[in-house]
């Protein structure tokens, strides 16, 4: 089997040196785990060990289910949250499903997962920290340490130990949906970034999760099978040797620093779906990296492989190296395939045995099995706000400032227009509360764009007012509407296309039209086609999604009270049309270079 060196990670980031985490990963740390391990799988059943390879989500399972079954995970999905969605209606719940599941032969308490990507963005009232997009264009990686141990320490006061994150995707098609998952265009910086991510959501005392393994953002447009036409879940047609510098260095390098489990891709590989890729889950990620975690298959992809049906589907994807199913729904089948394949001797029991010992492995290794639920912590709130606005103000990129415009003086009049200006839900994106984010009341804290700049405004001696011409500035703000996955799939990228806020034309000619000094904000996961409309901005600046405390972050940025510091973590097109695999990035197709930033 051809091997290709992988490039070894240059620190062109200074990834902070870090304590030793609430979750050490040592080497002699997975060996007392994995002796722990062994110990317990020859005790178990057949069909314990089965039981164990099952993540179900809550909604489609009764709480009993954990006891019959021996299951050894649940999950929340984008959304999914218990009761009247408070901390305590979480712990409860979970409290109740280690209950059920301490009352199985062998007592293995479950591991409870959700998509906490950027705060417990499950939860309302959470703190909501800047997506990866703007994260990757930040100076340092601090910000994204500081995001993920606060992640993890939020996730464990809820007694959920382990989250879907971080994602390692090298996005090279902005037109991709998941882009703002992505710290970078570079697998350089997603790598650095991602490690960083990785290491802080340890150190809180959770159990990560590097996804989606692997080649999730390397698509090419069109391939899509969940979205025909477009990119999400679709083909990354690549070379071995692009595949491997582009999309598979930032995992191997993962591993080495202690990753606990990998999130298979949706999307293939030349054609070969990554779940039923036995080369990359097993020979190369276990066999030739020693990745000794387990990994768990994506939300119900199973059913997208290429067996005869769904148990062949089970079959096919257990035996190429899934360990643990997310099969949320579907769970009772695929607990029976696996039992089905075992007995007919078409899963090798050897098989089983290891994907369990890896499933095991985790629980001791991340503490779960002394204390199926985290002691409950007090967080100090503002100050994990503040953690927040520090890190959303790093991620900000300045890239058009015409006669120094910014930074704006404190008591001048200012006009704010755009749809960008009246809602936290849109500073936040998708997987805030909601799935795909919501626009209006999403039930997180933080302060619109407006009310941020009206209040500092009205402190230091300036106005807001509804009318351009009485306005020294107008402040235009223009943004996407929150998605996620494919609904966030785009071919027109222009300020009025696909995702983008139905208010923004109106704004934009609102603002030309009053022939005012203006400044331009963006809110959005990715950049957006701005080549004419930039013309008539005085200033421009790149917010991405900064989070619920967003709006503070971006008064002080533009009055001067922190300096802009972002660079662009990706290329920034002239039109829709170019992604880093079609397009050499010829200066006639790029507006802004990869890394530019005022
Ligand atoms: C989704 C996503 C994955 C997420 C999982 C659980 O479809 O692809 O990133 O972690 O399902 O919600």
């Amino acid at each position: 089997m051809k091997k290709y060196l992988l490039l070894p990670i240059l620190s062109i980031f200074t990834v902070c040196a870090f304590a030793e985490s609430a979750i050490s990963v040592s080497p002699v740390r997975w060996d007392e785990a994995e002796a722990k391990a062994d110990a317990l799988l020859a005790q178990m059943t057949d069909e314990e060990k089965a039981g164990q390879m099952i993540q179900a989500e809550r909604r489609y399972m009764k709480i009993s289910d954990i006891t019959k079954y021996c299951l050894g995970s649940v999950l929340s999905g984008g959304g999914s949250a218990p009761g009247k969605n408070t901390v305590d209606d979480w712990r409860t719940m979970i409290e109740k499903m280690q209950a059920a599941a301490a009352k199985t032969r062998l007592a293995i308490p479950i591991i409870y997962g959700v998509d906490a990507v950027h705060g417990h963005n499950n939860l309302a009232g959470a703190v909501i920290f800047p997506h990866n997009s703007g994260l990757g264009a930040s100076a340092s990686t601090q910000g994204t340490f500081e995001a993920a141990r606060e992640t993890a320490r939020a996730i464990r006061q809820t007694g959920v130990t382990w989250t879907f994150a971080p994602c390692l995707a090298v996005a090279r098609d902005i037109r991709w949906g998941r882009t703002y998952e992505s710290f970078s265009e570079d697998p350089q910086k997603a790598a650095a970034f991602g490690i960083v991510s990785m290491r802080g959501l340890h150190d809180g005392g959770a159990v990560s999760s590097i996804k989606h393994f692997a080649g999730d953002g390397g698509t090419a447009f069109g391939t899509s099978k969940k979205t025909p036409g477009f990119l999400d879940q679709g083909d990354t047609k690549l070379s071995e040797e692009e595949f491997f510098r582009l999309h598979l260095n930032q995992y191997k390098r993962a591993v080495e620093d202690g990753a606990l489990n990998v999130m298979a891709s949706y999307s293939s590989f030349n054609g070969v779906k990554m779940h039923e890729n036995r080369r990359f889950l097993t020979e190369i990620l276990k066999e030739e990296w020693g990745f000794r975690g387990f990994v768990v298959s994506d939300y119900a992809a199973v059913e997208q492989c290429s067996g005869k049906n769904y148990r062949d589907n089970v079959i096919l994807c257990v035996n190429a190296g899934i360990d643990m199913l997310m099969e949320p729904i579907r769970w009772k089948q695929a607990y029976r395939s696996i039992l089905y394949g075992l007995k007919k001797g078409l899963i090798a029991q050897e098989r089983i045995d290891d994907a369990v010992r890896r499933i095991l492995t985790v629980k001791y290794l991340s503490g779960l099995m002394d204390e199926p639920i985290p002691a409950f912590e007090e967080i100090d709130e503002a100050a994990v706000r503040e953690k927040a606005r520090k890190a959303a103000e790093g991620t900000f990129v300045l890239l058009k400032n015409e006669a120094s415009l910014l930074p704006l003086k404190p008591n001048i009049s200012v006009c704010i227009l755009g749809p960008a200006a009246d809602s936290v839900g849109v500073l936040c994106g998708g997987w805030t509360i909601e799935w795909l984010g919501k626009t209006v009341n999403p039930a997180v804290g933080g302060k619109t764009f407006r009310e941020a700049v009206t209040q500092f405004l009205e402190a230091g001696g300036g106005a807001v007012t509804d009318h351009p011409d009485e306005a020294d500035v107008i402040l235009l703000a223009l943004g996407e509407e929150p998605y996620a996955e494919f609904f966030g799939d785009a071919a027109d990228l222009s300020l009025y296309g696909d995702k983008a806020l139905k208010g923004n034309r109106a704004a934009v000619e609102a603002a030309r039209k009053a022939g005012k000094p203006t400044v331009t904000v963006l809110v959005a996961g990715r950049p957006r086609i701005v080549s004419e409309e930039i013309k008539s901005w005085k200033a421009f600046v790149m917010a991405w999604l900064p989070g619920s405390e967003g709006a503070d972050a971006l008064v002080n940025a533009l009055w001067g009270k922190v300096p802009f510091v972002g660079r662009l973590p990706f290329t920034w097109p002239v039109s829709s049309e170019t992604s880093a695999e079609t397009e050499s990035r010829r200066s006639e197709t790029v507006l802004f270079p990869y890394g530019f930033g005022l």
